[in-house]
């Protein structure tokens, strides 16, 4: 391998063992072991990695300086070679040895400044030979052996003739010669003497030429397929002697006109294409570039011509000519005011008059074979449409009135057209439509388009009849009522539905329910919140659903469950999805099925604030299944809690209440009065004593002692906590306790007790009198802590003698009394 070094310079070779040393991955494979792409990858040599099998090889965009015999590997099956652009300038002898069943070899863009004689010359089977922009002077390169060439593509060279060299009359097979934007300035008679010899039906193409003079008659009796001399007149001068002098020519397909905008013709230019009338053609492709203040008349040249077309000019009439044989006539961005006169065009079969401003139109008559009819941006207005435009045009299968201003039609529009397959009327004001059946005779209607016609769809019975029906396109209209539901019930043919832009913000299930053969579904800027009509079990055939901007925040896992087997593409973008961790099946959902979902990167969160954008495939359901888990937890820590708690209180429910009494008390001490002298605590098992005994002794002595007795004097209705406070502690001024065994084993008598304590500890008197009705055991008294009162404080011991007692009853009530 030498070729590197031809730059000179350390670069190519520092690249050179980088690429060497690289993976092997220098190439990519397009199709199968055929086909491969190393374009652009600065490749100095064949990576290895090509197998022999390969039959196109795009070696476009590499550094190939010089193509010697060995830079090829032995590539037998290989036929299409691209080298564009590879900085070629030498090219060996035996350069192509090891490709030579080579059937397209492509050169484009190499300054080559070598071809050795016999480089070319060995690819025998070569079939297209492409030397664009190589530095050309002239077609004498040595490819004389190539018996098999077709086409020879030399476009973007310094050429300065036409002249095909001698050998190549051999060629056979040649068909197309393309000299575009070469230096040809003259053409002579004697420059056409190789070509007049070939077979003919050649397509030359002399495109951006600068053509000054050709010679009259250089093309008399020669047969051209194609001649292409688009631009390639340096004047309109050029142009006008140019054409007179291709009198005779024979040509399938004349292409002329400009490619960029001329100058505005003179009146002495007006003639300039008169000499179109000596050139025979069927088909002329006029790209007219040139504006004219004037008509030019050149139809009547064009009267044996059986495909016009006549592109961007600023055609502003048409003269009347009896065309014969006119198959196919286009007009298109020109600026008529007045439909053509056709009127002897009957075997015109294709008419298309597109693209001009407010042009009138009086209809078409007596063309039996026309088929297909396009007027589409015309801004027609057309009244009482559509027979009357149509006259004896039985076969008409395809009218297109798009895009123009406004048309009426009238009830039976298409009653002589019955043969129409394709009606298109999209952003055409219309009326009628969405009222009444009037399409109802059009039983091979396939392909209907009425999109932003501005109707309103107010009847069932628009679509009736139209059983052939695949097409429908209604986007940008609106309907009346659920008449949504019934329009489409009897589409049983219908596989494409656009309903885009209509304002829908429901779909009834029963809408579709006939549509077995829908596949494509288009309701894409509705206002659609649910789904739930995909669920319609005729929808099998679905396989396209757009349903992108509309209103869709969530689609139940039910819906997305259910929706068509064979959905494969499902556009939900530019929806306010919420992803929020309640949803997180939804999004599930789509993340595990996102290539049904076309850029799925563009379904996005919808956010509080709208300039932050969150993509829905990346939310993290992660994050939602953590905050699960937690919320869990937490319910499980709350109800433990819970749990403990009420255990807790229900085991020191006598301590809570006891606290809470205590605070109870202290708050409301200050505004108490004391209404009694003494509050009795006691069991209830010693009633009768109290009762029969102290009550007696003390209230009925003198001075007579008041007792709270909770029996008797405890507010009914009041909780009994706040009666021992209110009542019996802080209404009396002593309490007094009567120790029993009873006492000791009741719960309450203890509580009231610790109360009371607690409260003259607090109040800090002590006017606790203790009475031992029955002694208690040691321990007991511990446990209620009554063996400190028992030390400290007065106590009174009752027995059974009633001596005793006297004392008992006169200590007893001095100590109620006693104010301390
Ligand atoms: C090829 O080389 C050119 C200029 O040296 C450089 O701009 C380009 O990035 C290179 N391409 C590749 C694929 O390395
Ligand atoms: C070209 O054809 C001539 C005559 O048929 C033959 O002698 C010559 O070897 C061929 N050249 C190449 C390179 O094949
Ligand atoms: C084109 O040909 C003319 C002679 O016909 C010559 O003077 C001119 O330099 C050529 N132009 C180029 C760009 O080769
Ligand atoms: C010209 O070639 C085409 C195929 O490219 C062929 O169909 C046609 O019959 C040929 N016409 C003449 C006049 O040879
Ligand atoms: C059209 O064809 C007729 C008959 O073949 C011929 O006489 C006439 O000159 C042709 N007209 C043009 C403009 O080629
Ligand atoms: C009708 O014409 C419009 C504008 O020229 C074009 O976009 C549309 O595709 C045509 N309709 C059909 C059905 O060919
Ligand atoms: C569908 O066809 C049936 C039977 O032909 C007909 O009764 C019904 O009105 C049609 N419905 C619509 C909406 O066209
Ligand atoms: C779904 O697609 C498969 C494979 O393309 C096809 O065989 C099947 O008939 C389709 N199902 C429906 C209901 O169209």
């Amino acid at each position: 391998m030498t070729v590197f070094c031809i730059d000179g310079g350390i670069f190519p070779l520092i690249f050179f063992l980088l690429i060497q040393n690289g993976n092997g991955e220098e190439c990519t494979k397009i199709r199968n072991n055929r086909h491969y792409s190393c374009e652009g990858r600065n490749l100095t040599y064949i990576p290895s990695s090509i197998p022999s099998s390969v039959e196109t090889l795009d070696f476009s965009f590499n550094l190939l300086p010089s193509l010697q015999k060995h830079l090829f590997p032995p590539l037998n099956d290989l036929q299409v070679l691209d080298l564009t652009r590879c900085q070629i300038q030498y090219i060996a002898d035996d350069a192509f040895h090891n490709v030579k069943n080579v059937t397209t070899l492509i050169l484009t863009g190499n300054p080559v400044s070598y071809i050795a004689p016999d480089s070319l010359n060995s690819l025998h089977k070569l079939q297209r030979l492409v030397l664009v922009d190589i530095g050309l002077l002239s077609l004498n390169v040595q490819f004389n052996n190539l018996t098999k060439l077709q086409e020879l593509k030399a476009g973007s060279n310094k050429i300065q003739t036409i002249a095909l060299p001698p050998f190549m009359i051999n060629f056979k097979d040649f068909c197309v010669l393309d000299l575009h934007a070469n230096n040809i300035s003259r053409i002579k008679v004697n420059h056409t003497a190789v070509l007049r010899e070939m077979r003919g039906n050649i397509t030359l193409i002399l495109s951006s030429n600068p053509i000054l003079h050709i010679e009259p008659g250089v093309f008399k009796d020669i047969y051209l397929k194609e001649l292409n001399i688009q631009s390639a007149f340096v004047s309109f001068d050029a142009m006008r002697y140019g054409l007179k002098a291709l009198s005779g020519l024979n040509v399938g397909k004349l292409i002329i006109g400009n490619y960029r905008l001329s100058q505005v013709i003179k009146i002495s230019d007006a003639d300039y294409l008169a000499g179109l009338c000596l050139i025979h053609f069927t088909e002329i492709y006029y790209l007219q570039k040139e504006r004219s203040p004037f008509n030019i008349n050149m139809f009547h040249c064009m009267v044996n011509a059986t495909k016009i077309t006549l592109r961007r000019g600023a055609l502003t009439g048409m003269e009347h000519v009896p065309f014969h044989q006119l198959k196919e006539l286009y007009i298109g961005d020109h600026h008529l005011s007045i439909f053509p006169d056709l009127s002897h065009a009957h075997s015109l079969e294709k008419l298309v008059v597109v693209d001009n401003n407010a042009m009138l139109f009086h209809g078409l008559s007596d063309m039996p074979k026309l088929q297909h009819v396009d007027l589409s941006r015309n801004q027609l207005i057309l009244q009482d449409c559509c027979s009357c435009y149509f006259r004896d045009t039985p076969n008409v299968r395809h009218v297109n009135l798009s895009l123009n201003a406004n048309i009426w039609l009238n009830e039976k529009p298409f009653y002589y057209l019955g043969l129409i397959e394709v009606l298109d009327f999209h952003q055409t004001k219309l009326d009628l439509i969405g009222q009444f059946g009037v399409l109802q005779n059009l039983k091979y209607l396939k392909y209907l388009d009425l999109s932003y016609t501005r109707t309103t769809f107010s009847s069932y019975v628009c679509f009736y009849g139209l059983k052939s029906l695949k097409i429908l396109k209604i986007a940008g209209n609106t309907f009346q009522g659920n008449t949504l539901s019934y329009l489409f019930e009897n589409l049983t043919a219908l596989e494409v539905l656009d309903l885009s832009h209509c304002g829908i913000d429901r779909i009834d299930c029963k809408a579709f329910r006939n549509l077995q053969k829908l596949s494509q579904l288009l309701l894409s800027r509705n206002n659609l919140m649910v789904l739930d009509f995909l669920t319609q079990p005729n929808l099998q055939s679905l396989t396209w659903l757009a349903v992108d901007q509309n209103s869709i925040s969530v689609i139940k896992l039910n819906t997305l469950q259910n929706i068509p087997a064979n959905l494969s593409v499902f556009d939900i973008s530019s929806n306010p999805i919420s992803c929020f961790c309640t949803q997180t099946d939804f999004i599930l959902w789509i993340i595990k099925h996102q290539k049904i979902f076309p850029q799925s990167y563009n379904i996005l969160c919808k956010t509080v604030s709208s300039d932050s954008k969150i993509r829905l495939i990346d939310f993290d359901t992660e994050g939602c299944v953590h905050i699960r888990r937690l919320t869990i937890v937490l319910c499980i820590c709350a109800v433990t809690f819970l749990v403990i708690v009420s255990v807790l209180t229900y085991k020191f429910q006598f301590y809570l209440r006891y606290g809470y009494v205590l605070l109870r008390g202290y708050r409301a001490s200050r505004q108490q009065e004391c209404s009694y002298d003494a509050f009795v605590i006691y069991s209830s098992k010693d009633e009768s004593w109290v009762m029969d005994e102290l009550v007696e002794n003390l209230e009925n002595g003198s001075p007579p002692i008041h007792l709270c007795l909770h029996v008797r004097d405890f507010e009914a209705g009041k909780a009994i906590t706040s009666n021992i406070i209110d009542e019996g502690i802080m209404g009396s001024r002593k309490i007094i306790v009567v120790v029993s065994k009873h006492f000791v084993e009741s719960a309450w008598c203890r509580f009231e007790f610790e109360v009371a304590q607690s409260w003259l500890v607090m109040q800090g008197n002590a006017n606790i009198i203790i009475i031992i009705l029955e002694d208690v055991e040691e321990k007991s008294k511990k446990v209620f802590g009554l063996h400190k009162h028992l030390k400290n404080n007065t106590y009174l011991k009752w027995s059974g003698n009633p001596i005793n007692n006297m004392r008992f009853w006169i200590r007893l009530r001095k100590a109620v009394i006693t104010r301390k």
